[in-house]
């Protein structure tokens, strides 16, 4: 037996490492891992006492696995289900959560393990953020998003009536299991809403994954499970490197990049309060639409915001809004209003060609008043 076998880690899995000090963790990515989760577990948590938290739609499906697998490695853990959606993601259900971690006596020493999509992974790390003034949390994320995006990076949060994700904390997990198998019960929007996040780590960062993704999105919506760990791996990797650079997102710093798309994404998403398009829908169309402005001001080349508006159609995404959708005005209001109510400056990420985008902060209201208007299909 070799050592990472006896390590409990298969030769298959990919691993990518956050590099944050005292705060670095390992994404480990494969097929399975749910059952090897404790070996893995193991020798990275200091403490025996674990409590899964999941949804009702994932629970059925993986809650009793986990907790067994966690079981059988020594550790006393149970699991717990709440309602799925964006609405678990309140101060109402964290406080829910916290008399469950009195109940199941967790103390600074226990961990709290989060099973399922960003929703669950969000509000477990914010609970795990403030409980007892933090304790370990694990990330077992089981949809496409929470894979490449949610589970990584240490932002936790729950949503305020007046504003999504305003109250929160920055915490790091311990660990990311990324099980690929979990995948095949995600429904398909959600797949294809996770791959914006996908391409946009293309079109920020690497221009040989972007072509990749080119030549492969039919795999990724086939669910071809080599596929889907590549795509997912070197996306983790970098969004690993991103918020080893940068944290806590500073002023200036590259962890802004990841917003590509998300100026015009949260504009559409707060207008149409959250209806309609899925996050990663609407993040699709603002990808489209930052490319046109890219085009626009003359950073990036026709050609390439053609390939971005392709592979965005390839992987059964909108690139524009619908007729019916808010009208252009009330989406550009909504775009600005935002930050000038708290006195800050707009900045769209821009593409200057596919592999490099960077932080604009210079853009003519007028200008990006053009591309709502001309993003409609
Ligand atoms: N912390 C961050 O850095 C970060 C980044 C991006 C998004 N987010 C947050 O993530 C949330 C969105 O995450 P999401 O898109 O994963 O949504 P979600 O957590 O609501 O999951 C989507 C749906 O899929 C179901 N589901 C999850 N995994 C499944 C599986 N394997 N099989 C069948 N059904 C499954 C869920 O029950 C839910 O109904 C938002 O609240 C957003 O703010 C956080
Ligand atoms: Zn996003």
């Amino acid at each position: 037996m070799s050592d990472s076998e006896k390590k409990g880690a298969a030769p298959a899995d990919r691993v990518v490492r956050v590099e944050l000090g005292a705060r670095s963790y390992e994404i480990r990515i494969g097929e399975g891992l749910i059952a090897r989760a404790g070996e893995i577990l193991s020798s990275v948590l200091p403490g025996r006492r674990a409590l899964v938290v999941t949804d009702r739609n994932v629970g059925p499906h993986f809650g009793h696995a986990l907790a067994g697998a966690l079981q059988k490695a020594g550790f006393d853990g149970t699991a717990i289900e709440l309602p799925p959606g964006e609405g678990a993601k309140s101060l109402e259900t964290a406080k829910a959560l916290y008399d469950l971690c009195f109940t199941a006596k967790l103390d600074r020493g226990s961990c709290l393990v989060a099973l399922g999509g960003g929703v669950i992974g969000d509000l477990t790390g914010f609970v795990a953020a403030t409980y007892m003034r933090g304790i370990d949390f694990v990330q077992v994320p089981t949809t496409l998003l929470a894979m490449v995006d949610a589970s990584v990076g240490g932002k936790t949060a729950v949503d305020h009536p007046k504003a999504k994700n305003a109250i929160g904390a920055f915490h790091q997990p311990r660990a990311v299991l990324v099980d690929t198998a979990t995948l095949a019960k995600l429904p398909e929007r959600d797949l294809r809403s996770g791959l914006a996040e996908v391409i946009k780590y293309g079109i920020i960062d690497d221009a040989e994954f972007f072509a990749w993704l080119e030549a492969n999105v039919a795999k990724l919506l086939a669910r071809d499970t080599v596929a889907l760990a590549h795509a997912i791996e070197v996306s983790c990797a970098i969004k690993a490197r991103i918020v080893g650079e940068d944290e806590r997102e500073r002023d200036g710093g590259p962890r802004a990049l990841l917003n590509l798309g998300h100026t015009f994404a949260h504009a559409i998403e707060t207008c149409m309060n959250y209806a309609g398009y899925t996050h990663g829908e609407a993040v699709a169309i603002g990808m489209a639409l930052a490319g046109q402005l890219s085009v626009k001001r003359g950073l990036l080349g026709e050609a390439d915001a053609k390939r971005i508006r392709a592979l965005i159609e390839k992987a059964g995404l909108p690139v524009a809004l619908k007729a019916g959708d808010p009208p252009p005005e009330d989406l550009h209001a909504a775009t600005f209003r935002d930050k000038k109510a708290r006195g800050g400056k707009l900045r769209f990420v821009l593409a200057d060609k596919i592999g490099h985008a960077a932080v604009h902060g210079d853009v003519p209201e007028d200008e990006a008043l053009a591309v709502w208007k001309s993003g409609r299909s």
